[in-house]
């Protein structure tokens, strides 16, 4: 048995006014998981409530927030010095917080009177969106839940669920609108948080983006992106001359050549902030490295995976791809976070993809 040592916050709405946290050192055995930790309090301070029930990660009732990110107690493994809190939902008593109004709001499937058997290929398809335990966690750190009426990342996992279900009546896209399907910032809080790890952004919100977009509901200025995109290859305009523009194709190092990598600018870059990436190659001609930069290079077409509006994106990828791969780069570097995500989750490359930031050190 190992004396392990924590906080949990605690706060009963009848007599406090905030949540304080409270010290408590109990005996676990070794490896034990947060909720072990919680019931070994409870023998000692029986007024310490929390939720659980199946204690192996199934039912989603035991989530709350361990050190500041949202666990379920009953996989995360208890470590010396922890603060346990409420999931940041209200809370009703020390770690239960207000499950119901969130589970409520998640859309439910209106069945059609038929006896339809779903095609295995739907089936597949709605695998990775139906393991949601309606923990709530995606909820309690969406930060375009806490700014707008956005109904939230679970809700939007089951409205594209149901959209893939052939047993679905009606066309669910206008109402995943009006829930704020276009407020999502593609953040990915909620895939980082989720304990069933699912792609909500990706699989769902990106996904009924672009139903929307088949059906002609796209946001204006979405729109607007997508036509600079197809006309210049390029999300922004440039007030004056570009980074490829000004810059030769290949930047020798100092010394002696020690490797190679590809630079992949980025629109930002490339047409808004150039003199930042002038920046970033006087840093870089100091580590050996020879950097390629190809000129035919275009947008990574970040802009319209996360708007839904993929019907060209495939030649976006397919210019960027062979930009590098004719010039035999086995290593690409990017500067921009969002360029560097997209190449690394949304394209298959022959290529490693690297941020400036893991070249460097
Ligand atoms: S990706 Fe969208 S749904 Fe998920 S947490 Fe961020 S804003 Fe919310
Ligand atoms: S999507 Fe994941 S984080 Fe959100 S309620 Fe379901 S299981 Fe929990
Ligand atoms: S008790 Fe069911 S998920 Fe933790």
């Amino acid at each position: 048995m190992n004396l392990i040592s924590v906080k949990v916050s605690r706060f009963d709405p009848v007599y406090d006014k905030e949540p304080r946290n409270q010290e408590y050192s109990v005996e676990v055995n070794e490896g034990a998981r947060v909720l072990n930790v919680l019931q070994a309090i409870h023998t000692i301070d029986p007024t310490l409530e929390f939720r659980s029930s199946c204690r192996a990660g199934q039912c989603g009732s035991c989530a709350v927030r361990v050190n500041g990110e949202p666990a379920l107690a009953c996989m995360e493994e208890a470590v010396e010095g922890m603060i346990v809190e409420p999931l940041a939902l209200p809370v009703i008593k020390d770690l239960v917080v207000e499950l119901v109004p969130g589970i409520n709001l998640i859309p439910r499937i209106h069945p059609c009177d038929c006896s339809v058997i779903p095609d295995p290929k739907y089936v597949e398809k709605i695998k990775p969106l139906r393991d949601c335990i309606e923990c709530l966690s995606c909820v309690s750190v969406c930060p375009a839940m806490q700014v707008t009426d956005f109904i939230g990342p679970t809700s939007m996992r089951a409205q594209m669920r149901i959209a893939l279900d052939p047993r679905e009546t009606e066309s669910r896209i206008r109402d995943a609108i009006s829930q704020g399907l276009f407020t999502c910032t593609s953040c990915q809080r909620c895939l980082v948080v989720c304990p069933k790890e699912i792609e909500i952004p990706g699989k769902a919100i990106e996904k009924l983006r672009e139903i929307a977009n088949r059906e002609g509901l796209t946001l204006p200025r979405h729109q607007e992106v997508e036509a600079l995109i197809h006309r210049t290859g390029r999300s922004v305009e440039s007030a004056g001359e570009t980074f490829l523009e000004q810059i030769p194709e290949v930047i020798e190092p100092f010394g002696q050549v020690m490797g190679e990598v590809g630079f992949f600018v980025g629109c930002m870059f490339n047409g808004r902030l150039p003199e930042r990436a002038f920046d970033m190659i006087e840093v870089m001609k100091r580590t050996g490295i020879r950097i390629v930069i190809p000129k035919d290079q275009v947008c990574c077409g970040s802009p319209l995976i996360r708007t839904g509006q993929t019907t060209f994106l495939n030649e976006l990828k397919e210019k960027n791809i062979n930009a590098f791969t004719s010039r035999g780069i086995n290593t690409v570097m990017t500067m921009c976070a969002g360029c560097g995500s997209t190449l690394k989750h949304d394209y298959e490359t022959p290529f490693t993809v690297k941020d400036v930031t893991e070249i460097l050190t």
